[in-house]
């Protein structure tokens, strides 16, 4: 189905800046690459929980107030995640999240080479070849089609051996969105080398598509808050239950699964869960689903139908970014 008039402009409505820029005046937000307009209800929820005074570890009530969101923080990105096990936290950016997971990966794994590819970020590829070098293994880069701007399991096939350490995989192209079969990959890599850690940099897609971590068989899944609808200063990581309880930096004394160090923004964790309830009321404005994680696979397959829309209304980017990507048929945007 196509998204009504009224519908449409109640989207909108639930963004910043969805038809100027705030210095410029008037303008079409098209930034696929770069980030997404922002959900009102983000900012709001940031500028209320960082006027808060307490910190969180303490028994008043503000305190376990504070506690509360971020558990339902973290209940909320696992479930937009489609992850079932494992843990999540917050980091600085995508990129410092992944230099931790692919270090943390390369020094705990057993072998000796590390592979990704020439799609990929150089949040990805600075870590893997920096900590390869420092670790005393090979790091390998394979090509991608140049017609479908994605890498799939043609390109790596002839590098899989069972000494691979840690295998990396980028989710959608950060240069046209096209999607990677992450599944199909890690299950090839799994069927070589099945100590393999495999850490896959979703930060592209996770707003263009659904993600089912429980489906991909990897060890780390990495998005971003602003690139998903939320804000700048925060980025996502969810860890396979035998990653998060690998050596990793800690306090002495902390639970073996936590990976978050110091105290916690708890304005983050709210504003990924305002990201969820959008995309559950999302779901519930285009059909009948009840449960929450239907709701959101509900909004992910009306985003897809979405026509592009020449004219003022082209991007309201989830009329266009989203629908462009979404699409179980890739297509060029
Ligand atoms: C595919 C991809 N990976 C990683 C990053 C880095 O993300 P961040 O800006 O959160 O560090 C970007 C940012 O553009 C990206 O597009």
């Amino acid at each position: 189905m196509t998204f009504t008039p009224e519908l449409l402009t109640t989207i909108r409505d639930r963004f910043h800046h969805a038809d100027e820029c705030p210095i410029q005046g008037p303008r079409a937000f098209f930034e696929n690459a770069g980030g997404s307009l922002t959900l009102k209800a983000c900012v709001e929820r940031t500028a209320e929980l960082m006027a808060f005074p307490d910190n969180q570890g303490r028994s008043n009530v503000a305190s376990q107030h504070l506690m509360e969101i971020v558990a339902q923080g973290r209940a909320d990105m696992k479930l937009l995640l489609g992850a079932s096990s494992g843990e999540v936290f917050i980091g600085e950016t995508g990129t410092e999240l992944l230099g931790r997971l692919i270090r943390n990966a390369i020094f705990v794994g057993s072998g000796s080479v590390v592979i990704g590819s020439h799609l990929e970020h150089p949040a990805t590829y600075s870590a893997c070849r920096r900590w390869s070098k420092v670790a005393d293994m090979t790091y390998k880069q394979v090509g991608f089609d140049t017609d479908t701007t994605v890498v799939s399991i043609d390109q790596y096939r002839p590098v899989l051996t069972p000494d691979l350490a840690v295998a990396t995989i980028i989710h959608a192209s950060p240069v046209t969105g096209m999607h990677v079969d992450v599944k199909a990959i890690a299950s090839e890599i799994r069927s070589v080398a099945p100590g393999c850690f495999i850490i896959v940099d979703g930060i592209q897609h996770a707003a263009h598509g659904r993600v089912d971590i429980d489906d991909y068989g990897i060890d780390g899944y990495v998005v971003s808050g602003y690139k998903l609808f939320s804000r700048h200063n925060f980025g996502v990581a969810w860890v396979s239950d035998r990653l998060a309880t690998a050596p990793h930096d800690q306090l002495d004394g902390a639970p073996a699964n936590v990976w978050e160090l110091g105290t916690r923004d708890t304005s983050a964790y709210a504003a990924f869960s305002e990201v969820v309830r959008y995309l559950e009321w999302l779901g519930g404005q285009v059909g009948d689903a009840k449960d929450s994680r239907t709701l959101i696979e509900a909004a992910a397959v009306a985003i897809g139908e979405q026509p592009l829309r020449p004219g003022p209304t082209w991007c309201s980017c989830l009329s266009a970014c989203w629908a462009q990507s979404w699409s179980p048929v890739p297509r060029a945007w």
